[in-house]
Formats: structure tokens, sequence, C-alpha cells
């Protein structure tokens, strides 16, 4: 019975109990969605301080004076939008790259 009190057609609509709710999204992950991002100069030049290319770096859930947890993927989250000097100094990250990045944070800083 449709919601307006009409009945439903199920044979003329074909399909409609084939429907299922919507597929659950494909969480973002480090290795798939995010390595991937960086160049080479980027992780050749932030080798010293802040390894891109290191799934177990970029994952670490520990937290440090700045930030609560995952620091090491939050400080670079926050100089990839840093308005003033972003990273990489040669042009910021285009926002659907960006939105890639806070979806990763958001499913949970997936390896
Ligand atoms: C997506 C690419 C990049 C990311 C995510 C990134 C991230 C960062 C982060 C998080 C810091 C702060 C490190 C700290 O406080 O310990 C930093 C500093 C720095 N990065 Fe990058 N970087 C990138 C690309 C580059 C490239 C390509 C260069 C060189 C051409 C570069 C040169 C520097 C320099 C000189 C600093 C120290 C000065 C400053 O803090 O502005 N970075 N970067």
């Amino acid at each position: 019975m449709g919601g307006d009190g009409h009945a439903v057609d199920r044979d003329r609509i074909g399909c409609i109990d084939d429907l299922q709710p919507e597929e659950e999204g494909v969480a973002t992950t480090y290795g798939a969605d995010i390595q991937p991002l960086f160049r080479a100069k980027d992780i050749k030049c932030m080798s010293a301080h802040v390894s891109l290319n290191d799934p177990q770096y970029m994952c670490d859930p520990a937290g440090d004076g700045t930030f609560p947890d995952h620091a090491n993927a939050r400080l670079v989250y926050s100089r990839l939008t840093d308005p003033d000097s972003p990273m990489p100094p040669d042009g910021p990250w285009p926002p659907n790259q960006i939105a890639t990045y806070q979806s990763w944070m958001t499913d949970g800083f997936q390896p």
C-alpha cells in the first residue's frame, strides 16, 4: 500500500522488491586513497620531519601536547589546510584532495 493509500502495482514497477538500502560507503584508507596523493618530492622534502609514505607513522593513534589523538596525521592536515603557509609550499592541494583526507580522518584513519 503506497503512502497515500493507493495500491502499489509491484508487477508494473518490477524490481521494487530488489531495492536494497544504499550500500554502506567504502571507508577511505591511507594505502588506497591518501598515500598516492603524496608526490616523490613531498616525501623526499619531508622525510626528516614527517614520514608521509609510512602507514604506521601516519595512522599512529597517539596524541601529543597539541592534538588529542593521531597527532602525526592531524599535524599534516593542519599544514595542508594552513591559510598562511600551506603545504606543499609550491601550491596547496585542490579541495577534492583535502576532502579525501578529511574523509580518511572521519573514517578513523584506516591504514
Ligand atoms: C603534501 C605535501 C607536504 C606535506 C603534507 C607537508 C607537511 C609539512 C608539515 C606537517 C610540516 C611541519 C613539520 C613540523 O612541524 O615538524 C612541514 C614543514 C616544512 N615543509 Fe612540508 N610538507 C609537504 C611538502 C613539502 C615540500 C614539497 C617541501 C619542499 C619543497 C616542504 C618543505 C617544508 C619545510 C622547509 C618545512 C619547515 C618550515 C615550515 O614549517 O614551513 N614541504 N611540512
